[in-house]
């Protein structure tokens, strides 16, 4: 009986323990959800949750939209890449969601894979990243312009080319068609 406590007890504190230390980063295309992921998943691990765009615009007190207009993307890459290494390097623990373009810039995917971090690929088929970014293109300033017939062929090009930084992840899973519930709960039974 107390051997069971003691057991239990120490089971408990390893998974706390597991959990205390954690970092997640969840990357995919624009739109595949990591945001909305992350948020709802840190609320269930009770780990803080970061998204990265939003610390970029809280440390350069600009909108990433303005970043790109004023400064340029090859600046936005620059500083995308410190603010990234900054969180890496940090003790801080949390569930970050990347920017689309983040694993495939710089060494990002080099310095994810070499860090502590689990990093899961959120993959969305072409269907349904279209029907997410028809409605959600204005704020994005790589696809702002586009028309909704462009918009097909770009993200098909594009995701070709970013799946081989995308798929270097530690971990990958299908969002198409799950809900957000589902989805969290097939990433906490991949984490264990
Ligand atoms: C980008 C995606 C954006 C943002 C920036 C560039 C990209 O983030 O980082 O506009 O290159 O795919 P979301 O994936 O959150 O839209």
């Amino acid at each position: 009986m107390i051997y069971k406590t003691i057991r239990n007890s120490l089971f408990f504190i390893d998974i706390c323990d597991k959990l205390y230390k954690m970092k997640i980063v969840l990357l995919g295309y624009m739109s595949s959800g990591k945001s909305t992921i992350g948020k709802s998943l840190s609320k269930k691990m009770y780990l803080p949750f970061l998204d990265l765009d939003f610390y970029i615009e809280e440390k350069e007190k600009l909108s990433v939209k303005d970043i790109f207009e004023q400064k340029g993307e090859i600046y936005f890459r620059k500083i995308e890449n410190r603010y990234l290494k900054e969180l890496l390097d940090s003790d801080r623990k949390f569930i970050l969601s990347l920017g689309g373009g983040t694993p495939c810039y710089a060494n990002n995917m080099e310095l994810i894979l070499a860090s502590k971090a689990v990093s899961i690929y959120l993959e969305a088929n072409i269907k349904t990243l279209l029907e997410r970014l028809v409605h959600g293109k204005k704020e994005r300033p790589l696809i702002a312009e586009l028309s909704d017939e462009q918009l097909t062929e770009f993200i098909a090009k594009h995701l070709f080319e970013r799946r081989f930084y995308y798929e270097q992840a530690n971990k990958k899973i299908k969002i198409d068609d799950k809900s957000i519930k589902n989805i969290c709960t097939e990433i906490r039974i991949l984490l264990h």
